[in-house]
């Protein structure tokens, strides 16, 4: 089969074109016919290499964490799925990713794709949409009468994390730049603090809850705007305790458990048309469609999701 590999780490230019032998089901596992993945940060910071004491993967990487695809054969202990059916999956963390035309993962952590849902939409949701939803109820515990903020709202976590507080009901504050103010708001941001014009938290006060998805400064200056026995959690740097207990708050940090059960509830908001990925942009399964996709994700400014589209 068809994969996009990395054979030692470094820049883009590493992403090569390489043939690997098609993947087999383990009992508990199913393997999928991949028709879309998505691109997210991680995959470019494994390739530099940053995550490599974390990760100590054997070369060579297959990059990628989302799948979204048809069901090719079960392991014989599944029955929850069956050849023909529409999945997606955030696959367990391994050097045998999604940038490839098959992969295998364990039947617990995939879900079905609802029938209004393309592979390019369902692609784009696993990794980001279940790190946006971990991180507003199962550690952020918000209530519906509460306050969040929710840091790089158009990126690919923000889009699903606005969307998913919206449906809720609590009050959502978001940052971004100029050109995605109007963008936020029409995906259910109650106010957009502009970042290139105002300073967050000089804004927005006594918040309940912060997601923060950049971290350094931002993470510090969102101390100030949670109330006492507010909750800071981060998916990027292990925040500084200290500083948590001087403002009188909890922080956590968040490393996404991939959950198909949780998966089946976005499945289930998008069914309802609660939850609608933003794709911001496509690419082709090629070498140079992941060279440019990774570009354009370490930019920082990619709107929404991007999706490789993979053509068999
Ligand atoms: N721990 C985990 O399990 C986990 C899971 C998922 C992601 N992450 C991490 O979380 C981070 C975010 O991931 P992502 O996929 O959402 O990234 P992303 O899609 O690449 O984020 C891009 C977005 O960030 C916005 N942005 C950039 N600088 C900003 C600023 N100073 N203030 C407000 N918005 C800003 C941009 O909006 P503008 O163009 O308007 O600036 C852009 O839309 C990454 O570092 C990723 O590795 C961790």
């Amino acid at each position: 089969m068809k994969a996009i590999v990395i054979e030692q780490y470094g820049d883009k230019e590493e992403l090569k074109e390489k043939e690997l032998a098609k993947p087999d089901p383990e009992t508990d596992e199913v393997l999928i016919k991949i028709q879309a993945a998505a691109v997210n940060p991680i995959d470019w910071k494994l390739r530099y290499g940053y995550l490599k004491e974390k990760f100590p993967f054997e070369f060579p990487i297959v990059l990628g964490w989302d799948a979204a695809g048809i069901v090719e054969k079960v392991g014989e202990d599944v029955d929850a799925f069956q050849k023909g059916d529409r999945v997606f999956v955030r696959p367990e963390l391994t050097n045998r990713g999604t940038y490839a035309e098959y992969t295998t993962a364990k039947a617990e952590l995939l879900a079905k794709i609802p029938d209004n849902i393309s592979f390019k939409e369902a692609a784009a949701v696993p990794l980001a949409g279940l790190t946006a939803y971990q991180c507003l109820l199962d550690v952020g515990n918000l209530d519906s009468d509460e306050k969040v903020l929710i840091h790089a709202g158009a990126g690919g976590v923000g889009s699903f994390a606005v969307q998913i507080a919206k449906d809720l009901g609590a009050y959502i504050a978001t940052t971004a730049s100029s050109k995605n103010v109007e963008f936020l708001k029409s995906l259910g941001a109650d106010e957009v603090i502009d970042y290139t014009e105002a300073d967050f938290s000089k804004e927005l006060e006594d918040y309940d809850l912060v997601v923060d998805t950049l971290g350094g400064e931002v993470q510090e200056k969102s101390f100030e705007v949670l109330k006492n026995g507010g909750k800071l959690v981060s998916v990027v740097e292990e925040p500084d305790q200290k500083k948590a207990d001087q403002h009188g708050v909890k922080a956590d940090f968040h490393w996404l458990i991939p959950d198909g059960d949780e998966l089946s509830l976005l499945a289930e908001m998008m069914e309802k048309d609660k939850l609608k990925p933003v794709v911001g942009s496509t690419f082709p399964f090629t070498e140079q469609g992941l060279k440019d996709a990774h570009e354009l994700s370490e930019t920082h400014h990619a709107r929404g999701k991007i999706v490789i589209e993979i053509d068999h």
